[in-house]
């Protein structure tokens, strides 16, 4: 049995499934990679330096225009397959828990609900002094191709300057957000890590515990990692290909299991 139908038949039997994302599995919606977005006017800056508050408060139009480029970005792209198998799975196993270190919104724009964002969101910015959300205004932000430097808007509460919603380097993960992924690592006896290169902690230790607590680990990636020591199958390739045949894979079975 080769590894695809192996993982499959895994799948079959599981009761409850994590599936933790990253990066890769939004890249065939041409969403840059955190570093990949480092183009153009952003080149030339550390992206410790846009992603951190000592970066916002130093450079605060550099930063806000880099994540307005980023959200713009997301707002143009459109879920892939490997989204769509993702939010299409939950309708078929006991339990499934998606926890995802992105936050262009994809999993949300494909139906997956709910989803666990460990590094929060572009889509959700508040303001910086006192964490007001902020309502950012309907439609895709006009910004050029390359982005640009922007002002941020002003909170409408105390005046602050208003930050991207996202996690920056040197921030905790959302408390009860990060909880809830743990929890669900530590009951589940299935986990796939997709498109993530398992170097940013502490997310990327996330699969590590499953495997630790037993459960059987599948990285679905084009690239080797660090986690493939551990995981119990390397399945080499694009998300957006190998999840629809995971599911669809599993659709068969199921129907051939409650055929008559
Ligand atoms: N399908 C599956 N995996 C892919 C695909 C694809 N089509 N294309 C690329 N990949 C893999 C790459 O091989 C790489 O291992 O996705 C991974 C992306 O790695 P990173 O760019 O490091 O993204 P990620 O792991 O999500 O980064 C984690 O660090 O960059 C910060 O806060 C940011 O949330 C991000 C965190």
């Amino acid at each position: 049995m080769d590894a695809l139908s192996s993982v499959v038949s895994r799948l079959q039997m599981a009761q409850h499934v994590v599936i933790f994302t990253g990066a890769g599995v939004s890249a065939e919606s041409a969403i840059p990679t955190f570093r990949d977005a480092l183009t153009g006017l952003w080149s030339r800056y550390d992206p410790s330096l846009l992603a951190s508050p000592e970066g916002f408060l130093s450079d605060p139009d550099l930063v806000w225009g880099w994540y307005e480029w980023r959200r713009r970005k997301s707002l143009l792209a459109a879920p892939n397959a490997a989204h769509r198998s993702i939010a299409a799975l939950a309708n078929c196993l006991p339990e499934l828990t998606l926890i995802t270190q992105n936050v262009d919104n994809l999993h949300e724009r494909s139906g997956s609900s709910p989803v666990l964002r460990l590094h929060g969101s572009l889509h959700h910015p508040r303001c910086f002094n006192c964490a007001t959300p902020y309502p950012l205004p309907e439609g895709i932000p006009d910004e050029p191709d390359g982005g640009r430097r922007l002002p941020p808007p002003r909170c409408g509460r105390c005046g602050g300057p208003v930050r991207p919603g996202v996690v920056w380097f040197g921030e905790s993960l959302p408390e009860p957000i990060w909880k809830q992924a743990e929890q669900a690592t530590d009951h589940c006896d299935l986990l796939f890590s997709i498109g993530t290169s398992s170097l940013v902690w502490p997310a990327a230790h996330l699969p590590f515990q499953a495997k630790q607590n037993g459960a059987t680990v599948v990285q679905v990636n084009p690239n080797a990692t660090t986690l493939d020591p551990v995981a119990d199958y390397n399945l080499r390739g694009l998300a957006g290909e190998i999840m629809p045949s995971i599911f669809h894979s599993l659709q068969s079975s199921l129907a051939a299991r409650s055929a008559p």
